[in-house]
């Protein structure tokens, strides 16, 4: 398998890739990309990890060397918050980050699943699947809005909340990753009962966590860690499903044909050609469908400034 992470020498970027050398399945090979000059630089740091996962470098302003042959492509390019700001405030400078990417990625590994980890998601997913469509190679089950930071944190969450293991924890979060969009299905976790006030507050949590990041990092920039660890586990996840490893499931926002939106977030199987089945998020409580049917005219709004953005 050959993954290719563009962004690498970003903050999440280091970590997934890091995460990657010592996780990613042998014989791997993980291509690193920046526009940074460091990444070169990277790539040998990460070289002497005594791991069988063959590590290469590039910088500058082409992409191509990096995705040629690339299984796999995990998008993290681009800039992060600051305290005071909302993920779309992000738009002006990513959308054409990750529309120059996209383009590249069209051109040079079209078969490729690609997981968009860069903000806005809601958005930045939407303006990948134009590009793809405009270049003639969109293959909807192949294109991925990475929203896994937002399940392992309700993971997290609910084992503290619950003195559990979190290792026992099972969390669907379905929509966007933003704000309200972000909704865990607590209803749904097994053997776990939540008064009213702690399903408000602990959904309120999970869906300002990122923020939560970004304020005490006061400035620093947003959520890198656990965002590196998010990315590594559903890069892995695609590659057991290109592998032919049967069951794998993870949330992801996609274009899987739900009622709700053109793209949104629910569990999905990974197989060989990226989303084999796009699975019911099942019932939801009367709490969370009154904030599934209320975010959506965000989510959409989301979704529209991305297509319009690259029409
Ligand atoms: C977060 O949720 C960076 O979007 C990322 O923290």
């Amino acid at each position: 398998m050959k993954v290719a992470v563009l962004g690498a020498a970003g903050g999440i970027g280091q970590a997934l890739a890091l995460l990657l050398k010592t996780q990613l399945p042998a014989g791997s090979q993980l291509s690193l990309y920046d526009i940074a000059p460091v990444t070169p630089g990277v790539a040998v740091d990460l070289s002497h990890i005594p791991t069988a996962v063959e590590v290469k470098g590039f910088a500058g302003e082409d992409p191509t060397p990096a995705l040629e042959g690339a299984d796999v492509v995990l998008i993290s390019a681009g800039v992060a918050r600051k305290p005071g700001m909302d993920r779309s405030d992000l738009f002006n400078i990513n959308a054409g980050i990750v529309r120059n990417l996209i383009e590249k990625v069209a051109a040079t590994c079209p078969k490729a699943l690609v997981g968009v980890i860069t903000n806005p998601v809601n958005t930045t997913v939407a303006i990948a699947a134009e590009v793809l469509k405009k270049a003639g190679v969109y293959d909807k089950n192949r294109l991925f809005g990475v929203t896994t930071l937002d399940v392992i944190r309700s993971e997290t969450f609910v084992a503290e909340l619950k003195g559990l293991n979190v290792a026992d924890v099972n969390v669907n979060v379905i929509g966007g990753h933003s704000g309200v969009t972000i909704l865990p299905l607590l209803s749904q976790i097994e053997g776990v009962s939540f008064t009213d006030e702690e399903v408000a507050s602990l959904t309120t949590r999970i869906q300002n966590a990122g923020t939560e990041v970004v304020e005490a990092k006061a400035g620093g920039g947003s959520a890198t860690l656990s965002m590196g660890q998010a990315a590594c586990r559903f890069g892995l996840s695609l590659v057991r499903g290109l592998q032919g490893e049967e069951n794998v499931v993870e949330c992801a926002y996609v274009d899987g044909g739900s009622e709700h939106a053109e793209f949104f977030a629910q569990p999905v199987v990974l197989g060989k050609n990226g989303v084999e089945k796009v699975l019911p998020y099942g019932e939801v409580s009367a709490f969370e469908a009154s904030a599934r049917d209320s975010m959506l005219d965000t989510l959409k709004g989301d979704i529209k400034l991305g297509v319009e953005f690259v029409k």
